[in-house]
């Protein structure tokens, strides 16, 4: 493709996208293919002759689309979002078209300088310590995931509490413990895996009725595990738990790190990005205790995804886990100490310029403009949670300081009110005009409904609540329907049971 025709096909596929962002919501939020449809309709190999782009871009229509869940749509509600916006896709565009690969800063000098400015701009617009910026001990990196954030906070954990000896002997899977509450993300335990320790390693310390961690409980098991000979490593605090957005009190977990050694590491991968707001920083207070942080603002930061925000305070801890310099990737620069190079701050060697369009949304933005985005979705939810609190249908069962609302409705007597929670959950989304996914709180299904895609209004967020109580309404008189004719059908049968005198009963 030659420079022109990029022009030419380029704008085609911006004018595609600017296309599909307005006509989003006309589309049904959740896919509606079954399993083996888009295959079916691609040819079994690939072409032998380059095909025009017309041919390309149709199938964006014929053949994508009707396989894409929205997830910008302004009635995806599901899981926790995945925002995108313009100047997130012209990043990305631009950091495509220079091709660039910043395993090292002489690879790409701006790739690096640009990512570790932006990051500390980041650590200031959140608030978060001194310790994370790049003019102290530690600084901030963009990494593929929250996922991944996990398990280089585990490697930089285990290389400081073993004085370095992992690198050489690897971890002592026999020794080793990590504390975890039964709301953390699952990462965490698969990172504790791929580190080799084990899931038998993994200590889940019980949470209080807000659905946060226990710290007196950590503390005990703690004492317990350091008395019967285990090196506590890393305890993994979340700010905003996957299933309700639960807050671990950081404060308090901070100081029994200390005490231990332990490694506080702070999963805040959807909510971490809130903090923009000075008013919603004070869920986090004790963040200054963290050895490393994450939150993601491929999420709920309007940028695409990847790009995980990850910060450690001690950057030597990291980079002594990670880094090996083979002769292939000597160069004066990083021989003579004066740069990062981030390949040692991360998993893979080779590494996109994601800085950029984190670059682009910052200056697009601004922190006025990152504020308002996350304030008007946390004001959404907070009015959804006062229309389900003033319902005798919904009981709200958690708290939620931020964006997420978990919604348990209410069902008549004789009910099945798990099969009907979950009923009432594929209806909707069979609906196509919103999403919404579920967890389980205190063993019981609910429903979360997470406000966040850029799209959504107030508009739409009463849309999902008619929706809501409609189902219900509808639902609450059918399944009471079926479950009065169960009973009567069973009074009936024991009735027939009592007129009929069994055999062995005498004349
Ligand atoms: C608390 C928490 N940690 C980690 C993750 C994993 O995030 P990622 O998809 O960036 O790996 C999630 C995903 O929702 C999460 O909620």
């Amino acid at each position: 493709m030659t420079p022109e025709q990029f022009r030419r096909h380029g704008h085609e596929v911006v004018d595609w996208i600017a296309d599909y962002w307005t006509r989003i919501g006309t589309f049904p939020v959740r896919s509606q293919v079954s399993p083996g449809d888009v295959r079916a309709s691609l040819p079994a190999a690939a072409p032998e002759h380059g095909e025009g782009f017309d041919a390309i871009l149709a199938d964006l229509d014929r053949v994508v689309l009707p396989g894409v869940t929205h997830w910008q749509h302004p009635g995806f509600f599901g899981y926790f979002p995945a925002n995108t916006s313009g100047p997130s896709v012209l990043g990305d565009l631009v950091s495509a078209g220079l091709g660039v690969q910043g395993m090292s800063w002489v690879t790409s000098p701006a790739a690096t300088e640009l990512e570790q400015q932006v990051m500390d701009w980041l650590a200031d617009l959140l608030g978060l310590p001194e310790s994370f910026r790049s003019t102290g001990t530690g600084g901030g990196v963009v990494q593929d995931s929250s996922s991944g954030a996990n398990l280089v906070a585990l490697l930089a954990a285990l290389h400081r509490r073993s004085g370095g000896a992992t690198v050489r002997q690897g971890v002592e899977p026999e020794r080793a413990t990590v504390y975890v509450s039964s709301e953390t993300h699952s990462s965490m335990e698969k990172a504790v895996r791929i580190a080799g320790l084990g899931t038998d390693a993994v200590r889940i310390v019980e949470v209080d009725g807000d659905l946060g961690m226990n710290p007196g409980a950590l503390a005990a098991r703690l004492e317990r595990d350091v008395a019967r000979g285990y090196r506590p490593v890393l305890v993994c605090a979340t700010v905003g738990t996957t299933s309700t957005t639960a807050v671990d009190p950081l404060a308090a977990i901070g100081l029994i790190c200390q005490k231990h050694g332990a490694w506080l590491h702070v999963d805040a991968a959807y909510a971490g990005v809130s903090a923009v707001a000075p008013e919603l920083r004070e869920l986090q207070a004790g963040v200054e205790w963290a050895d490393s942080y994450t939150t993601d603002a491929h999420k709920w930061l309007l940028t695409g995804f990847d790009a995980t925000l990850f910060w450690v305070a001690d950057r030597a801890a990291l980079t002594g886990a990670l880094a090996i310099l083979p002769d292939y990737l000597r160069n004066a620069a990083t021989d003579a100490g004066a740069v990062v190079d981030f390949r040692d701050w991360q998993i893979p060697l080779g590494r996109r310029f994601r800085a950029l369009k984190l670059w682009f949304v910052v200056r697009w933005y601004g922190a006025e403009g990152l504020r308002a985005h996350i304030r008007s979705h946390v004001a959404l939810a907070q009015e959804l949670a006062g229309w389900a609190d003033a319902d005798e249908r919904f009981d709200v069962v958690a708290p939620h300081p931020l964006s997420l609302v978990c919604l348990r409705p209410r069902w008549p007597e004789g009910v099945d009110a798990d099969v009907a929670t979950m009923t009432l959950l594929e209806r909707l989304n069979d609906g196509g005009e919103v999403f919404l996914t579920h967890t389980t709180v205190r063993r019981e299904p609910v429903l979360r409904v997470a406000v966040g895609s850029p799209a959504t209004t107030r508009e739409h967020v009463e849309r999902v609540w008619a929706l809501l109580t409609e189902g219900h309404d509808w639902l609450a008189a059918d399944f009471a329907a079926q479950a009065a004719e169960q009973a009567a059908a069973r009074a009936a049968e024991r009735a027939r049971a009592e007129e009929t005198p069994a055999a062995d009963t005498p004349a």
